[in-house]
């Protein structure tokens, strides 16, 4: 991929954790590929905990450096990658300091790109003060979520970010949007005829999603225990994920024809009863456990978390769409930390044929399934019946499989990588945009709501299982159970 778009890329929160961790490796990687990244674009990190360029030099050679690239650091491309960066100490709390940084970049080529990896409630302090230095103007401002707290706070947000910049220069990021599996879900669906006549109620009895994390809340208990799993992983990755796999072919792959059949899905979904919570919402928090031979500690105690916390790590739903394609058909989700596996994945359980002529063992044998796995390896596997070698006609579940690393040479693409390429380039597809975010919103809204309302505390679960016997039981109700593959 060539490019000549030149850009200036100004990193608010430069010295924090996603900045370390995801915004430099991925584009020291964009630099190290070539041809990704204009040769004139600049990086200008913002941060107060450096004195000058110098140090911050520094800090991201001892503290960026560790993170690239799994296969080692190519030192010729360190090095002229770290020229792209210049640096601006900025106290956030100070709106006279924007002046700083207009006057840092009003030379500087190309498209300007903000991106704040910062908390939300800096984000519209900071839309506020680059407005006054004029520094709004033709950008591209660049969101990490959590984006709000709930409806209301995240309307706040986007009320007033939108006052100064226009929808299409807002990129809110879901970095499950830019994962390789996931636009491979696309391909999958829209590229191929043999899926879509299957795909829909007649042929499937049930999805499943899963989100599955080994790690627990690391060192983002405080931010964790004020957010909980509903609102980190089912209000963005998880529900669109569900919009994908359940979205009506788009017209084409561009920006809006993508969101609007999304956003007919998330528009679609079934509100929640309160009444009925019990039976369609699982909340677990983690006791202490062992995974993978390790003991490791209750959410309870882990650092940041009160000890009394009721904030759930946690979540399993039964959800459902309520249109001609899906009606009636259950979408079960899950997600939570510190469970047996890390894994994403989708299920899609097909019917049962309508007369089995091959007697008891097709019955038990089962139905075929799809599986797709999104990580941490990139499979897709198909369940079919074939008959047992051998005498009589026994039939047993056998499968085709996909493994993408057997087609392809090339070494995926990360994320970010692809979703910071995205934003320079102008390109919005894999954004969130605004009714989306709304639409997410409001259905988990009635959740949170009841849940808190109910005060219950969430259902315990031992660290490296599946999370609670709750769960479990919540879809052998619809005569299904998790699938639980060995990875
Ligand atoms: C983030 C959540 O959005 O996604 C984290 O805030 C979570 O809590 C992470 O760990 C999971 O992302 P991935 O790409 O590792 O599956």
């Amino acid at each position: 991929m060539q490019t000549d778009s030149s850009f200036t890329f100004v990193l608010f929160g430069g010295t924090g954790d996603l900045s370390m961790r995801k915004i430099l490796p991925a584009l020291y990687e964009a630099h190290r590929a070539g041809g990704m990244l204009a040769d004139s674009g600049k990086i200008v990190a913002v941060a107060r905990h450096a004195a000058d360029r110098g140090e911050y030099i520094q800090w991201v050679n001892e503290h960026v450096k560790p993170h690239v690239s799994k296969n080692g650091v190519d030192e010729t491309a360190w090095s002229s990658f770290l020229e792209r960066i210049e640096f601006v100490k900025i106290d956030l709390g100070n709106p006279e300091d924007f002046a700083l940084l207009r006057d840092a970049v009003k030379d500087l080529p190309g498209i300007r790109v903000f991106y704040l990896a910062t908390g939300p409630s800096l984000f519209v302090p900071i839309c506020r003060a680059l407005a006054s230095v004029g520094l709004n103007e033709n950008a591209r401002i660049v969101l990490e979520k959590p984006l709000g707290y709930d409806l209301k706070s995240s309307n706040a947000i986007n009320d007033a970010v939108g006052e100064i910049f226009a929808e299409e220069q807002i990129y809110r990021i879901d970095h499950y949007l830019g994962k390789e599996p996931v636009q491979n879900l696309l391909a999958l669906r829209f590229g191929n005829a043999l899926f879509e006549p299957l795909w829909r109620r007649e042929w499937v009895e049930s999805i499943q999603i899963t989100i599955a994390e080994e790690l627990g809340v690391e060192a983002r208990g405080d931010f964790y225990d004020n957010t909980g799993a509903l609102r980190d992983m089912v209000q963005n990755h998880l529900l669109q994920l569900l919009s994908i796999v359940a979205m009506e072919p788009p017209h084409s792959m561009d920006s809006d024809s993508v969101r609007d059949e999304k956003l007919r899905v998330l528009r679609a979904l079934k509100p929640i009863n309160p009444l009925d919570i019990g039976k369609v919402a699982v909340r677990g928090q983690y006791h202490s456990g062992v995974i993978r031979g390790n003991a490791v500690p209750a959410y309870a105690t882990e650092p940041g978390v009160k000890p009394n916390s009721t904030t759930e790590t946690f979540v399993a739903l039964k959800v459902e769409i309520e249109n001609w394609r899906w009606a009636g058909v259950p979408f079960f989700l899950r997600t939570g930390k510190r469970l047996a596996d890390r894994v994403a994945e989708i299920v899609v359980n097909f019917r049962a044929v309508p007369h089995s002529a091959l007697g008891a063992s097709a019955l038990r044998a089962g139905a075929n399934r799809l599986v797709i796995r999104l990580q941490p390896n990139e499979t897709i596997r198909l369940y079919c019946l074939a008959k047992q070698p051998g005498e009589g006609m026994n039939l047993a579940s056998v499968h085709l499989d996909l493994a993408f690393d057997q087609f392809f040479r090339e070494g995926q693409m990360e994320a970010y990588q692809r979703l910071l390429l995205d934003v320079i380039n102008g390109r919005l597809a894999l954004f969130v945009r605004r009714d989306e975010q709304e639409a997410a919103w409001r259905w988990v809204e009635p959740i949170l709501n009841e849940w808190k309302a109910s005060n219950k505390p969430p259902k315990p679960y031992a660290a490296g299982t599946w999370g609670p016997a709750a769960a479990s039981a919540m879809l052998a109700q619809h005569g299904t159970c998790w699938l639980e593959e060995e990875n």
